[in-house]
């Protein structure tokens, strides 16, 4: 089998979040032959067209999803929609010619917010996966509740349901991402 790269992303900025969180947890539990790095949004300027060719962190980031077999989209619920760091580095990825870098991609979503596990905003992400042509997995979700002391205070992931959740989402990835390029 070939090894596969996975590049988790969160839509949170902060240092203790949950959403970096459960990305933690899911690169602590991958199948064999899956390696998985991380994208640092944290000096990502916002897309404008005015800005001529790609700055160096956009670039740095671009590179690694370009290198990924399978992204990892966690998914920070503000204001019942993806948090905008994450839109944003997607908009930037957007650009390539002929979509070159996200046109047929596997994709896992997962989240961890209120009550609802962002499962508002990983339905919106799921519609911008449509015009990206991003192949997001069905199943199994990962909506985790950040307030139910499913997290410390430094955001890892300490609910061993929620984790057993994340590692079968990840084997999943694994075998939707070999599967889509068997073809
Ligand atoms: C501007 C803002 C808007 C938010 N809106 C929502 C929301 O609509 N739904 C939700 O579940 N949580 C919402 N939250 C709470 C976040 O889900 C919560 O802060 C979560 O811990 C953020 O993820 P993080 O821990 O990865 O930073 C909001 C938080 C902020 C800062």
């Amino acid at each position: 089998m070939a090894n596969l790269k996975f590049l988790g992303i969160s839509g949170s900025l902060r240092r203790q979040s949950c959403n970096s969180g459960l990305l933690r947890s899911a690169r602590a539990q991958l199948p064999p032959e899956v390696t998985m790095e991380f994208a640092d949004l944290s000096d990502i300027p916002f897309y404008n067209q005015d800005i001529a060719g790609r700055p160096a962190p956009v670039a740095r980031v671009l590179a690694q999803i370009g290198a990924a077999d399978a992204l990892v989209l966690a998914c920070a619920e503000y204001n019942y929609s993806m948090a905008p760091a994450l839109k944003n580095i997607l908009d930037w990825a957007s650009r390539e010619p002929d979509n070159a870098l996200l046109a047929g991609k596997p994709a896992a979503l997962m989240g961890a917010g209120g009550g609802m596990g962002t499962s508002r905003a990983q339905y919106h992400l799921r519609q911008v996966c449509v015009f990206l042509d991003l192949h997001p997995l069905n199943r199994p979700e990962v909506f985790a509740n950040a307030f139910a002391g499913a997290f410390d205070a430094d955001g890892n992931l300490v609910d061993e349901k929620i984790a057993g959740l994340v590692a079968a989402q990840m084997k999943a990835l694994a075998a939707w991402t070999r599967q889509l390029r068997a073809g």
